[in-house]
């Protein structure tokens, strides 16, 4: 049971970066496989918990990056990780409230946020790696 699949559209056009897009999809696939339809609200939370973790690590990589290197966009990258972040965030405190995970949404917020993020923010700052 994938919670979200690699698409061709999130591709950056770099394939070292696409690689590490992909490894972090399936990381997030397997950490959701650990879920079944038993899974109780603690079990749920800590599945989320290190969702996040291994979303937030990859963009602790990526900002250390563009601040030691004075990436101009800095500040509007990092803002988008942020947001990503609130909304598993919100996620998170919707099933502490409802016992339920409704991952519907959340594999719909992913999609769009892998679609838009990869190809805008992400081949961005991974072209100007690549120049330096
Ligand atoms: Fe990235
Ligand atoms: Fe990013």
């Amino acid at each position: 049971m994938s919670l979200i699949e690699w698409r061709e559209e999130y591709s950056t056009g770099i394939p070292g970066v696409d690689h590490e897009h992909e490894e972090l999809i399936a990381l997030i696939n397997s950490i959701y496989e650990m879920l079944d339809n038993s899974a109780d609200k603690a079990k749920i939370v800590s599945c989320l918990g290190d969702i996040y973790g291994s979303i937030s690590s990859h963009f602790a990589l990526e900002e250390k990056w563009m601040e030691q290197n004075n990436y101009d966009e800095y500040a509007e990258h990092r803002k988008d990780h942020e947001s990503l972040l609130d909304d598993i965030g919100e996620i998170t405190d919707e099933v502490e409230a409802t016992d339920r995970l409704n991952a519907e949404q959340l594999r719909s917020k992913l999609n769009d946020w892998f679609l838009i993020h990869f190809k805008t923010h992400d081949s961005r700052l991974h072209q100007a790696e690549q120049n330096k």
